[in-house]
C-alpha cells in the first residue's frame, strides 16, 4: 500500500495539484485497491467501493512514463469484472473532465451537471451490467 500511496501522491499532489490532505481519506481503509506491477514497481492503481448493488471506482492513476500502454484499460476491465462477480449491478465514478474519453471507451455514460471536486471538473459516469 505504501507504494500505490506514492503513486497516487505522484499523480494527483505533484503532478495535478490536488491537496496532500484530501488525497488519502477514510474510504481508502475499506476499499479495495487494485496495483500493475511492472518490474516489482507499482506503475498503476485504483481503488473500488462496495455500496449495496454499486460499485465506485475511483483514485485510477497510471505513472506518467507508463501511459498509453494499455495499463489503465487493463486496471479498468480487471475492476469491471471482479465487481461483477462480487454481484454489483452497476459501476459509478466521478471522472475528471480530460479523463472522460478514456472512460467512454469502457462504456461508461456521463450523467448529471459537472462538478468541481479538489479544484479539478468533474463529471459523473455510470455503466449497468
Ligand atoms: C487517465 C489514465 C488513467 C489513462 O491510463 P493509460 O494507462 O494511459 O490508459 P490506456 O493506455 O490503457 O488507454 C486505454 C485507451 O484510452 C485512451 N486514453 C488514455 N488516456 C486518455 C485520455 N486522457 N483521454 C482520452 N483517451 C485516453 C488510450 O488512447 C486507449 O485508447 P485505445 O484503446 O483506443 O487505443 C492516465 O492517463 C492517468 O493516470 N492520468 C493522470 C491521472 C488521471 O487523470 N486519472 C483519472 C482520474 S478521474
Amino acid at each position: 500500500m505504501s507504494a500505490v500511496y506514492a503513486l497516487r501522491r505522484e499523480v494527483f499532489v505533484i503532478e495535478q495539484g490536488v491537496p496532500e490532505e484530501l488525497e488519502v481519506d477514510e474510504d481508502d481503509k475499506i476499499a479495495a485497491h487494485l496495483a500493475a506491477f511492472s518490474d516489482g514497481r507499482v506503475i498503476g492503481t485504483l481503488r473500488i467501493l462496495r455500496n449495496e448493488r454499486t460499485a465506485k471506482i475511483g483514485r485510477m492513476a497510471v505513472s506518467a512514463p507508463s501511459r498509453k500502454e494499455g495499463i489503465g484499460r487493463e486496471l479498468m476491465e480487471f475492476a469491471a469484472a471482479a465487481a461483477s462477480r462480487d454481484g454489483a449491478e452497476e459501476i459509478v465514478l466521478a471522472a475528471q473532465f480530460t479523463a472522460r474519453e478514456f472512460y467512454r471507451k469502457f462504456g461508461y455514460i456521463e450523467e448529471g451537471a459537472a462538478f468541481d471536486d479538489a479544484g479539478i471538473l468533474h463529471v459523473m459516469m455510470r455503466k449497468e451490467f
